[in-house]
């Protein structure tokens, strides 16, 4: 069985898929910045897990985990990119900083990932990347930009990596969820409430997407039903480019965003936001 190295795993899709993947029989090496969170993982999950400490922001974290790993596996086969967090607000309000901070987390974390374990995968001319993308990665939320641009990135480095990386039999997989049950939605709405104070330049635009995002995440997909789709993507001989799931309820939003006018696909978003008619007085 192949051993599986899954960043974000202390909570949420990626604990879901790391206890999957181990109870499967895979060596699941389970990584985050909370260890106790995933010593509590290894410690109640049959199979073979080992833990390690990654913040993907920090390459000596990377450098550390990635000796750490040679001293008990001689190959990582799977790698899946699942660490993020959703910086959301008006993109006007967002400040550099944080926007940086947001890119160096869901994009530069990823890639010093990939730069970290692929070399090992093109000697052996073999290994698999998955890249946890979103919904979100083909299309765009208003006071979801800071978040959504990073996916979108991800989407095309992944789009990119995909094809550089076929001649060498290494398979690059792209996991699109739609709104999923865990603590994300909140870290998503905090930060559109610090931008909806009364008076902000945006109040009223936010309370409005504040409603939508409420809504929207009490009737999420449960987190396992994205680890479902991931380790399928990692099981499966032949995996798809990409894999949108919960498939009926998000593949027809990205199809009508891509394939419709952008007038009329804004008009949609617009609807869906609850957007639709505001105008500042
Ligand atoms: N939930 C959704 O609705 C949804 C929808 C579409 C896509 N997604 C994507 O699915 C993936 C997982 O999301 P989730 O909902 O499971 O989120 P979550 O429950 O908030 O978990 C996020 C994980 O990322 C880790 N993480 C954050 N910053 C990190 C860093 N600098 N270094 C290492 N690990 C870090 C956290 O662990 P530590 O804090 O312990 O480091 C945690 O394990 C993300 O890529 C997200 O963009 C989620």
């Amino acid at each position: 069985m192949p051993t599986v190295l899954i960043t974000g795993a202390s909570a949420g899709i990626g604990r879901e898929t790391a206890v999957r993947l181990a109870e499967r029989g895979h060596h699941v090496i389970a990584t985050a910045r909370n260890v106790q969170a995933l010593e509590q993982i290894k410690r109640t999950t049959k199979g073979r897990v080992d833990t390690l400490a990654i913040d993907v922001t920090s390459q000596d974290s990377v450098d550390a985990a990635s000796k750490e790993i040679a001293t008990f596996t001689s190959q990582v086969d799977v790698l899946i990119n699942n660490a993020a967090y959703a910086l959301t607000g008006p993109l006007e309000s967002v400040s550099d900083a944080d926007l940086k901070a947001q890119f160096e987390t869901n994009v530069f974390g990823p890639m010093r990932m990939i730069r970290t374990f692929l070399p090992q995968m093109r000697q052996r001319k073999s290994g698999r990347i998955i890249n946890i993308s979103s919904v979100v990665g083909r299309l765009a939320l208003p006071f979801f930009g800071p978040y959504n641009a990073t996916k979108h990135a991800l989407e095309a480095m992944s789009d990119a990596l995909r094809n550089e990386l076929r001649p060498f039999g290494i398979r690059v997989v792209i996991i699109e969820p739609g709104a999923i049950s865990t603590g994300f939605g909140e870290i998503e709405r905090k930060g559109l409430e610090q931008h909806g104070e009364p008076g902000a330049p945006y109040a009223e635009q936010i309370a409005k997407v504040i409603a939508f995002q409420k809504d929207l995440h009490p009737n999420a997909a449960k987190p396992e039903v994205a680890a479902r789709a991931i380790v399928h993507a990692v099981e499966t001989e032949k995996p798809r480019a990409r894999y949108v799931v919960p498939f009926l309820r998000n593949r027809a939003l990205i199809a009508l965003a891509e394939f419709l006018p952008t007038e009329a696909s804004d008009a949609l978003i617009q609807n869906m936001t609850g957007l639709r008619g505001t105008r500042t007085s």
